[in-house]
């Protein structure tokens, strides 16, 4: 049942250039410049007067959210607000039959995510899901949606579902920019065409996998770990560090690369190993500079870089490539080394993986 792979976590991760594929598929027309989504189609005019979206989720399915709020921001210029389910819940929260909410969850049980619908609904807004299990209370109380079509999940840690959810996303606010013509049809069509070669670049990062074992070798002593990204790779850090506390148990934290010099740069010595996420495209140049400030306090730098990178490998005591595409799409690609890192830590730890403790794989009480 895993496929030959020691832990399900691992299938699933590699599982990811299929289940990308499996999300798109009959959705994405690349060549005919058309993105099918029903569940938009039939109340396009909801998302269109929007007065803004509000996207309710915990955990990794949250940081999915984050990197939408990037997406839908930058390409349909709708306003996005993110809310931990958990919070929104209880904080009265602005919302009208003006507002459109994106819940977005795997497992579709998650309860604060489904008390947040609630409350969305009584407060009449428009709220769809991105889930990925059919039928699940989520998918059966928010008023439409689209499914990731990731399959099972079952290893804890959530992998196959964050780049599902993120492709979902991708391909709505693509949609919805197309839809208020705030995308350039250049623009939209390169969007499409890199979109669908996602996968492929997927399988190409997860080649790295005996690179990041060396890498995983060199730092799975460590008692903390910080990881860093800025724009629509701010998101991925949070998630990178979630994955290694999760699985690992070693403490680490996520975040913008710029919020460093506010406070944790404290915390950077030589013991330090610190996730740099500086693809080429976005903030590159500032990314770099952020590199330069742990460096020059002998921190750990650890570099996810674009193929063929020439300045970062120059600073950082290793790096790890992935394949180049869109800054838009980067996550998709960045997330695939980090969470192969900590499952190598993990494993090398003699962590249970797939079941780590105090954690389970659906929340379904508060
Ligand atoms: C992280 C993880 C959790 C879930 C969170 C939300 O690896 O698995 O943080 O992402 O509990 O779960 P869903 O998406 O099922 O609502």
């Amino acid at each position: 049942e895993k496929g030959g792979y020691e832990h399900f976590m691992l299938k699933e991760i590699h599982e990811q250039p299929d289940a990308i594929r499996d999300t798109y598929r009959g959705r994405l027309l690349a060549k005919e410049g058309i993105i099918k989504m029903s569940g938009i189609d039939d109340n396009i005019e909801k998302f269109t007067n929007a007065d803004k979206i509000t996207i309710v989720a915990c955990g990794t399915s949250w940081h999915a959210g984050l990197v939408a709020e990037y997406i839908f921001e930058d390409l349909a210029r709708i306003p996005v607000e993110v809310e931990y389910a958990s919070e929104f819940r209880y904080r009265n929260p602005v919302i009208t039959n003006k507002d459109v909410v994106i819940a977005i969850s795997q497992s579709g049980e998650t309860a604060d995510t489904l008390a947040a619908i609630k409350l969305a609904k009584q407060n009449g807004a428009f709220v769809f899901g991105v889930c990925n299990v059919v039928g699940s209370s989520i998918a059966r109380e928010t008023h439409a949606g689209a499914y990731t079509h990731a399959g099972p999940e079952i290893g804890v840690a959530s992998t196959k579902a964050f780049t599902t959810q993120i492709t979902v996303l991708t391909l709505i606010a693509l949609k919805l920019a197309k839809v208020k013509g705030k995308i350039s049809n250049s623009n939209y069509h390169y969007h499409l065409q890199e979109l669908e070669l996602i996968p492929e670049k997927v399988q190409k990062a997860l080649q790295s996998d005996q690179h990041i074992q060396n890498v995983a070798k060199t730092y799975k002593d460590a008692k903390n770990c910080l990881y860093l990204g800025r724009g629509y790779n701010f998101p991925v850090a949070l998630e990178g560090a979630l994955k290694l506390k999760e699985i690992s148990y070693i403490h680490a934290e996520g975040y913008p690369a710029a919020e460093m010099k506010h406070g944790p740069i404290a915390l950077i010595d030589e013991q330090m190993p610190v996730f740099v996420i500086a693809t080429n495209k976005g903030h590159y140049e500032k990314v770099v500079s952020n590199i330069e400030e742990i460096k020059s306090r002998a921190g750990k730098i650890i570099g996810i870089v674009t193929e063929g990178d020439a300045n970062v490998k120059n600073l950082a005591d290793h790096i790890i490539e992935v394949p180049e595409t869109l800054e838009s799409l980067t996550p998709l690609l960045t997330t695939i080394p980090l969470q192969l890192l900590s499952y190598h830590i993990a494993v090398m730890l003699n962590k249970n993986v797939d079941q780590p403790r105090n954690l389970a794989k659906s929340v379904t009480v508060e």
